[in-house]
C-alpha cells in the first residue's frame, strides 16, 4: 500500500496546528506531504520544500481539506433496530418509560444476543463503512447490548474484526454496565460485571464505561464499576448527566476519566470540576435531537474552559446516525458552537478524549487520517447539513474512499 502522498492545489487546509481549542489553523493555497503514512509537511504550497516535490501527486483542485474525524462515542455493535419504538416515542411515549418496561436498550440486547458473530461482524462492517465513507476514520466502540458475559465478549471481538477489515481504527470500549438485565438480580449482576465478565473483556477492550444515570447505574455503582476497571487497566469514561443529574460528571473528575459524555444536565460546578481534572466533555446532540430533549450546555462547557469533543452516540435506540458532518451542523444549529470549534470539538477533540494525540491535527508527524470536502470552506459543513459533502477520504495517506 502506498503511504506516500503529496496533496496540492488544496484551496484550504484545517491543521488544528495549535493547542488552543477551537484554533483550526487555516492555511489558504495549501500542500501537504505524506511519508510512510504520517504528515511529513503541511504549509503554503510556495513554500513546498524541494525534497517533498518528488512525492506522487494528487490536485484536489481547490477543494478544502479538513482532519479526519475522530468519533469518540458509539454504540456500533448492535443487531435489529428500533424504528417501531422511534414511532411510539414520535407519538409521546418516553424514552426511559420504554426502557423501564423493558424495552429500549432491552430489546437490543435480545436481538444481539441472539445474532451469531458473523451477523454481527457483517452488520458492524457495513456501518463502520458508511462512517468512513463520511469521513470518520478513528471510532470508539462500545459494548453493552450482550449484559451476559458470552455475547460482552462476542461484541467486543466482533468490534476487533471490524477494525483488522476495514480502513476504520477502532477503539473499544466494555460497558457491561450499561443497564441491569431482566433476567438477574442487581447484586448478582454488578458482581458479576466487575467479575467474571470484567476479566472476559478487559483483553478486548481498552476503556471500561458505565451508563450513571436516573434507571441506570448510580454514581455508587458505577465508582465500583470503574474502580474494578481500573484494576484491571481500564481506563474509565462516564455516561454522564444525561437524563438527569446525578452527579456522575463530578465521579469523572473524581476518577480522572478520559471523557464524560452527553452532560445535558451538567451545571457550571461540574464544568470546573472536569476542566481542573482534565476530563473531555464528549457532547452528543444527535441524541439529543433524537430524543426531542434539550441540548447539552455546550456554550457554558466550552467557555468555562473544558476540552470539549463531538461524536454521533451512533446506537439504534437515541441516535442512529453515522454522519459526523451531520453532527458538526447540530453543533452550531442546535447547541451554539461556532463552525471552528465544532470542527475542532469533532476532530482534535475527538482525538484528545480517546488520548491519540497524534490524530486529529494535520502538524508533521501526525498520522496523515484528513478528509478532502467537495466544497471551498470547512465551512459549508455546518452550512448545508444533510448533503454528501466528503470527496475522498484518506486514512494513513492512502485514498480509501470517494
Ligand atoms: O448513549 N445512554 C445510554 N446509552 C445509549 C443509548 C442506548 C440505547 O438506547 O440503545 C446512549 O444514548
Ligand atoms: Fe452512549
Amino acid at each position: 500500500m502506498n503511504r506516500d502522498l503529496l496533496l496540492t492545489g488544496i484551496g484550504e487546509l484545517v491543521t488544528n496546528a495549535s493547542d488552543a481549542p477551537g484554533s483550526l489553523g487555516v492555511v489558504h493555497n495549501a500542500a501537504l506531504a505524506v511519508r510512510d503514512g504520517r504528515v511529513a509537511w503541511a504549509g503554503p504550497a510556495a513554500g513546498l520544500p524541494a525534497a517533498q516535490r518528488q512525492l506522487e501527486a494528487f490536485d484536489v483542485q481547490g477543494r478544502a481539506v479538513v482532519p479526519g474525524f475522530v468519533d469518540a462515542h458509539t454504540h456500533l455493535v448492535f443487531a435489529g433496530d428500533r424504528a417501531e419504538e422511534f414511532a411510539r416515542r414520535l407519538a409521546g411515549e418516553s424514552y426511559e418509560a420504554i426502557l423501564a418496561t423493558g424495552g429500549g436498550i432491552h430489546s437490543t440486547v435480545t436481538a444481539t444476543r441472539a445474532a451469531s458473530f458473523d451477523e454481527l461482524v457483517a452488520a458492524v462492517r457495513e456501518r463502520a463503512m458508511r462512517l468512513l465513507r463520511q469521513g470518520t476514520m478513528t471510532v470508539e466502540v462500545k459494548s453493552g447490548y450482550g449484559l451476559d458475559v458470552e455475547t460482552e465478549v462476542r461484541m467486543l471481538e466482533a468490534a476487533r474484526v471490524v477494525g483488522e477489515r476495514t480502513p476504520i481504527d477502532v477503539v473499544p470500549t466494555y460497558l457491561g454496565a450499561h443497564v441491569v438485565p431482566r433476567d438477574i438480580d442487581r447484586g448478582d449482576y454488578l458482581d458479576l460485571v466487575t467479575g467474571e465478565m470484567l476479566d472476559a473483556c478487559v483483553p478486548l477492550a481498552r476503556y471500561c464505561d458505565v451508563f450513571c444515570d436516573r434507571g441506570a447505574f448510580t454514581v455508587d455503582e458505577a465508582r465500583r464499576v470503574l474502580l474494578a476497571g481500573l484494576e484491571g487497566g481500564l481506563r474509565p469514561r462516564i455516561h454522564a448527566e444525561q437524563l438527569a443529574h446525578t452527579g456522575a460528571a463530578r465521579l469523572a473528575a473524581e476518577m480522572g476519566a478520559a471523557s464524560a459524555d452527553h452532560l445535558d444536565h451538567a451545571t457550571p460546578e461540574d464544568a470546573v470540576a472536569l476542566r481542573e481534572a482534565g476530563v473531555v466533555a464528549v457532547l452528543l446532540p444527535a441524541a439529543s435531537f433524537s430524543l426531542g430533549a434539550p441540548q447539552a450546555p455546550a456554550r457554558m462547557l466550552w467557555d468555562a474552559g473544558v476540552t470539549v469533543a463531538l461524536a454521533t452516540d451512533c446506537n439504534p435506540g437515541t441516535s442512529y446516525v453515522e454522519s459526523m458532518p451531520f453532527v458538526v451542523a447540530l453543533a452550531c444549529l442546535e447547541m451554539g458552537l461556532t463552525p471552528e470549534e465544532a470542527l475542532w470539538a469533532a476532530t482534535r477533540g475527538g482525538a484528545l478524549a480517546l488520548e491519540e494525540p497524534d490524530k486529529g491535527w494535520l502538524v508533521e508527524g501526525a498520522v496523515a487520517d484528513l478528509v478532502v470536502l467537495e466544497a471551498p470552506s470547512y465551512r459549508h459543513l455546518p452550512y448545508r447539513p444533510g448533503s454528501d459533502l466528503v470527496w475522498a477520504v484518506i486514512k494513513d495517506g492512502t485514498v480509501v474512499a470517494g
